[in-house]
């Protein structure tokens, strides 16, 4: 199969009131935009051209840093005058020069669009019994989208934009364009210089294709979408939260069937590039961002968020961040750990209350149970570092490393002023500042002598009497 897909996203998105290109607003932390995007790659669709304009550089930057050395790669297009979504699709044809082959052009803002929807729409066109089909819809409220007329057989006639419609067009039409189109390249291209700017917006419609096809002796069909939710545009920030709210029923939903339990599933944001294993249980005000992987048999917040980052089977992962970071099995962190980039847990290890460990490994069944900081530093196997321990692994100009090795013994309030290494075996003795090197089996204490003045209290009592 050879097709193209030509997604829109150069509008100024007016009605979402924001500083940042509409298509750039996520949805459970994944960007509108790669949404579409994703869709169309999974459809199949062998060449992708995206039309961008208002922010472009900020959706080319998203799309490069999303898609870069992938296959299909994504190309861009820049519409400099946002003329209407025909004018789109006609730069997006000129540019890339195609004029043949199966073209499926999408709204840039239709996250929830399904590959086998854009499927069976290439089929539709690629068997040439159609110049074109359009994606139509009823949702529960019509407001804003392209109305579909059709002849008393049932097909379809033309889209009439809301704001052209007459009241009773308004109130009588209640099937809707999705913004999903098909057509046959070679019709596109010959045809898309027709459309007119005639209309309230004095735009030029994409629309407006189907009528033009028609007359110009061509078949239109239509693809009714028997669940509107597939097509759904989002042009204000309360569709925003309304496509946000079913996006997240249908993974939860899919999640559970799959053998996931949620306590509360309208209270759990999962990525739809997030993998959860089976007994694994979704907590309340849980968000699992990126393309998360957690295995079996988890217990997964409350209160917690986790975003690009791989759970071992077995971890229990209570109110933490975690961002960027791998946990083998059986780990266990918070309540109230935060796990920066690059931090490695292995099997068995804990990071347990209020502890902080960015860019660090923590050694098979080692412990950092309290009031910790870790960074830049590799540890050993079981290790226990006592509550309020940390690595000063900043002199205010770099980072430096810290090393401590198997079955380390850490006192509590330990500061370890990095670069400093601390041998197997050995241990601090609390409240030591380390600066230097530890061997082997040793033991290093670094505090003053203890002073103890007899009767102290009770002079200081008759003193201020
Ligand atoms: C459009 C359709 C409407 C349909 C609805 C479905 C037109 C004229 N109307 O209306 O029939 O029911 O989608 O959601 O197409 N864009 C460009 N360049 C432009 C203008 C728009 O790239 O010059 C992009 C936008 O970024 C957006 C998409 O095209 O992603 C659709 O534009 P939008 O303004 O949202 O159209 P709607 O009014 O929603
Ligand atoms: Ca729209």
């Amino acid at each position: 199969m050879d097709a193209t897909a030509i997604i829109l996203a150069a509008g100024e998105g007016t009605r979402m009131k924001s500083k940042h290109a509409k298509v750039s607003h996520s949805i459970l932390g994944k960007p509108m935009i790669l949404w579409v995007v994703d869709a169309a790659r999974a459809a199949g669709c062998t060449r992708i051209i995206v039309v961008v304009g208002s922010h472009a550089n900020e959706v080319r930057e998203l799309l490069n840093t999303h898609y870069q050395e992938q296959t299909p790669c994504v190309e861009t297009v820049e519409q400099t005058e946002r003329l209407g979504t025909g004018h789109a699709v006609k730069i997006a044809l000129e540019a890339c020069d195609i004029q043949s082959g199966s073209v499926v052009v999408l709204n840039g803002d239709l996250p929830l669009i399904q590959p086998d929807t854009i499927s069976r729409f290439i089929d539709s066109v690629a068997s040439d019994n159609y110049a074109g089909t359009v994606l139509t819809m009823t949702p529960p409220q019509p407001f804003g989208y392209g109305r579909v007329q059709m002849d008393t057989t049932g097909s379809i006639v033309r889209i009439i934009e809301q704001k052209d419609c007459t009241p009773e067009q308004d109130a009588n039409l209640l099937e809707c364009n999705a913004g999903c189109y098909a057509f046959n390249g070679e019709q596109l291209a010959k045809h898309i210089g027709s459309i007119r700017a005639e209309n309230a917006q004095h735009e030029y419609y994409l629309p407006d294709m189907v009528e033009i096809l028609k007359a110009a002796g061509e078949r239109v069909g239509i693809l009714h979408c028997s669940d509107y939710r597939d097509g759904l545009g989002v042009n204000s920030r309360a569709q925003l939260a309304e496509i946000t709210a079913l996006a997240r029923e249908r993974i939860n939903a899919q999640l559970m069937d799959n053998g996931v339990s949620f306590i509360d599933p309208l209270q759990a944001w999962i990525s739809p590039d997030a993998q959860i294993g089976c007994d694994t249980v979704i907590w309340p005000q849980t968000h699992v961002l990126g393309h998360t992987i957690i295995d079996e048999n988890c217990q997964i917040g409350p209160n917690t968020r986790i975003i690009d980052s791989i759970i071992g089977k077995d971890c229990i992962v209570d109110e933490t961040v975690a961002l960027e970071v791998q946990l083998e099995d059986q780990v266990t962190c918070g309540p109230r750990a935060y796990l920066r980039a690059g931090t490695h847990m292995l099997a068995g290890s804990k990071a347990g209350t209020h502890v902080e460990i960015k860019k660090s490994t923590i050694g098979e069944g080692s412990k950092v149970p309290h009031l910790s900081y870790i960074g830049d530093t590799t540890m050993g196997a079981n290790v226990n570092i006592g509550a309020g321990s940390i690595t000063c692994n900043y002199d205010g100009a770099r980072k430096h490393p810290t090393h401590i090795g198997d079955r380390v013994f850490v006192g509590s309030d330990t500061m370890m002023v990095a670069p400093v290494s601390i041998g197997n075996d050995a241990i601090i003795g609390a409240s030591s500042c380390i600066t230097r090197d530890v061997p082997d089996g040793a033991l290093a204490l670094e505090r003053s002598n203890q002073r103890i003045i007899e009767g102290y209290g009770a002079a200081k009592k008759r003193r201020t009497q």
